[in-house]
């Protein structure tokens, strides 16, 4: 709902359970006034007259006018009294930046702004446009607003306009930019890297500038472009919570600057560490967009909103919703070492079992036998796999299999026949040495030809052979951020248009072949971010395997992302990552909480290990709905102590999955009860496992005790509603 008050230029926006508002100042600045729960339209007329007026800036008089430091912003500006650090920059052609952004005019459409070449959210009801201009350059900034009444998310991003007849230098061009008052806020960031990605991290918001970023070119393994504010002690269950998430995979920043009466911008995009974007006349800059979102009660109802917007506005539509394979990975099964007999095996027990889809991993194109050569050769290496392609998909389609296969089409290897025809593909300054990651370069995706070749190479492939499942990677960070494509002064732009290209790239791949389920992949989970998810409905959540590290991962993650987009395989034991041992068992309850799956050879597994897989897949089978679109309930956190627990409950509470594991073992500490929130109070459960009946009021009110674990030990309870009769 978007409601407009004329007489004040007041502007009201509310989803499922959050208020936005702000107003035009009778000096014409777009003042924000509140973001938190819901109010009504004469709240927001009080609000403007009140709150307004305490923080409203005096410009009258020479000194004064200074005051706008301290004036709440939609848009923070550069060099004319606002000293916090600006939203959008830009320099004109006598080199002045100064800038001041005024109200010009606003509209109110239907549904959803599609920036250009960018992932975004794909439906919401209402967008509130409101145009800025600056007094001092001919700069137009156009922030958008969407709404949607059955979420509590609000997408925001802009447009920025040069709408002059010069060229303007665009050095900064956040995606939005809010204020929340003086509250005792913490900060939570997902922090990481590689095989340990997305921990949460609370942190105490001291006064001056808190900044999270990557500057590798991908989202990263370090740092998730996320950021949640929790108020007053807010937890997972209670209290006000606001997340900040970046629809983005490049290079990108958050920002949150306390200021010295307590007050809070936030706000975030595009790094701008480099960052220079020409902006010829009447050319526009479109930012990524960021999704708010506002929980009154705690990150874990913060989590669900966040769950509901990824699954039903970003994930592709054709595929969110629908089941996933249960697949079978070969890479830690055989690595680069394989063969058709070996493959055979491993397709031939998956069958057997119940196991949907054979996925292929990196080492069956060009010369690849190690990670030392052959990538941007994407033809089968037809003397390891006799019969290429097609005998390892025949022989899953004799089985019921389907097939999947792995590529890396962003990079290439300098002992690669595609190199060795186009060395000036990959990104390398002229005469100097480049940076190498895991012996490899990446392509330089700012080039229009370079996409062409990676499309039609990976297109020829899929077009020719039976494939249903493609697990793109992408191995390295971005390093030597220079094309020789550009000129001298457009260097500022090379890392976003890496990223543009990389989207190019996944849009016209994805939309060519749109009955094949795309997962994404960066070493793990470098790229697991909302926009690779737009293109990517899975994504391999962490190249750490193990069980136990898993749960930590896993629930990290699933501060800002549904479990169906995390794909979690059972392995083999001593893990390859950590070395740790733990029951199939555990490792089955851990793997079940996502996109499930193994990444072993089968067909090496004991008797009675291949009987635990046939029933892990059997089970899986039932609460593959909880998993696509269930609610999540984090109960104990494996952070905060020694257990782990999940559960998944149907959006009409009448089913539910729950997976705990004993994380480590402290004596005497592992007896206490587990409540169960988030079933419906008034209804009566089965707890298949234990056969007990029990109403949903004494789960919540005193729990169960969690049992009595050994450490590793993990449980599952599948639930099921007793229905009247
Ligand atoms: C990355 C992925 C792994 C595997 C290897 C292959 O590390 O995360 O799952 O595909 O590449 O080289």
């Amino acid at each position: 709902m978007i409601y407009y008050d004329e007489s004040g230029k007041i502007f009201l926006l509310s989803g499922k359970n959050y208020s936005y508002a702000m107003f035009v100042n009778k000096y014409g600045f777009l003042q924000h006034l509140h973001y938190g729960s819901k109010i009504s339209e004469s709240d927001a007329v009080w609000l403007a007259g009140r709150i307004g007026k305490a923080y409203q800036p005096d410009c009258e008089g020479n000194n004064t006018d200074l005051d706008i430091d301290n004036m709440p912003s939609e848009c923070g500006f550069a060099y004319r009294g606002d000293f916090r650090e600006p939203t959008v920059v830009t320099e004109r052609a006598d080199g002045a930046s100064m800038s001041r952004y005024l109200y010009a005019s606003h509209k109110i459409s239907e549904g959803v702004f599609e920036p250009s070449g960018l992932p975004h959210a794909r439906r919401g009801d209402k967008t509130l446009y409101v145009t800025l201009r600056d007094g001092f350059s001919d700069t137009e900034i156009v922030l958008y607003y969407t709404v949607s009444d059955d979420s509590d998310v609000l997408v925001r991003g802009s447009v920025i306009k040069n709408a002059g007849k010069t060229a303007l230098k665009l050095k900064k061009a956040f995606s939005f930019c809010t204020e929340l008052f003086a509250a005792d806020w913490k900060l939570l960031k997902l922090e990481g890297n590689w095989v340990a990605e997305r921990s949460p991290e609370i942190t105490d918001l001291g006064h001056g500038v808190t900044k999270i970023q990557s500057l590798r070119g991908a989202s990263s393994h370090q740092m998730n472009p996320f950021a949640a504010l929790l108020r007053d002690g807010a937890d997972e269950f209670s209290g006000e919570c606001y997340g900040f998430q970046l629809i983005y995979s490049g290079s990108w920043a958050i920002t949150a600057e306390r200021n010295n009466i307590n007050q809070l911008r936030i706000q975030g995009g595009v790094n701008d560490f480099g960052f220079c974007w020409k902006l010829g006349a009447g050319e526009s800059f479109h930012t990524p967009q960021a999704a708010l979102c506002y929980s009154s009660e705690g990150m874990g109802k913060l989590s669900r909103e966040y769950a509901d917007f990824i699954r039903e506005r970003i994930m592709p539509p054709a595929h969110a919703f629908s089941t996933r394979p249960i697949v079978v990975n070969n890479w830690e099964a055989t690595y680069f070492d394989f063969n058709n007999e070996k493959l055979f095996a491993i397709i031939d027990e998956s069958a057997k079992l119940g196991i949907d889809t054979f996925v292929l991993d990196d080492g069956w194109f060009g010369v690849r036998d190690s990670d030392r050569s052959g990538l941007g050769d994407w033809v089968v290496n037809e003397k390891k796999l006799k019969g290429g392609l097609k005998a390892v998909i025949d022989r899953c389609k004799s089985k019921g299999m389907k097939f999947g296969l792995w590529f890396e089409p962003e990079m290439i290897s300098p002992d690669s026949d595609l190199y060795r025809a186009h060395p000036d593909y990959a990104i390398c300054k002229k005469g100097t040495t480049p940076v190498y990651g895991r012996n490899q370069l990446c392509l330089d995706l700012t080039r229009k030809e370079v996409r062409d070749c990676v499309v039609e190479a990976v297109s020829k492939v899929l077009r020719e052979n039976e494939i249903s499942y493609v697990k793109w990677d992408y191995n390295r960070d971005l390093a030597d951020m220079y094309s020789e494509s550009l000129p001298a002064d457009g260097m500022g732009e090379f890392t976003h248009r890496y990223m543009l290209g990389a989207y190019d790239l996944f849009e016209r791949i994805t939309s060519a072949f749109p009955n094949i389920l795309f997962e994404g992949c960066a070493g793990g989970g470098r790229r697991f971010d909302a926009g690779m998810l737009y293109y990517f409905p899975q994504i391999w959540t962490s190249d750490n395997t193990d069980a136990v590290e898993r749960t930590r991962i896993q629930y990290g993650t699933s501060y800002c992302y549904p479990l169906s987009a995390m794909s979690c395989h059972v392995s083999v034991c001593p893990n390859h990552q950590t070395g740790r041992t733990v029951s199939f068992d555990t490792r089955g309850a851990v793997a079940s909480l996502g996109s499930t799956g193994y990444e072993l050879d089968i067909s090496k597994l004991s008797e009675q290990e291949k009987q635990k897989v046939k029933k892990q897949v059997e089970d899986y089978k039932k609460i593959s709905d909880l998993v696509l679109s269930g609610d999540l309930y984090r109960l104990c956190d494996p952070f905060a102590g020694d257990r782990f627990c999940e559960m998944l409950v149907s959006k009409d509470k009448s089913k539910a999955y729950i997976a705990g594991v004993l994380t480590s073992y402290l004596p005497r500490r592992n007896s206490s009860h587990l409540r169960i929130y988030g079933l419906d109070e008034n209804k009566t459960y089965k707890i298949t496992e234990t056969g007990e009946c029990v109403s949903g009021k004494v789960l919540a009110a005193a729990g169960i005790p969690f049992r009595e674990l050994r450490e590793y030990e993990s449980f599952v309870y599948h639930i099921e509603e007793v229905k009247k009769k």
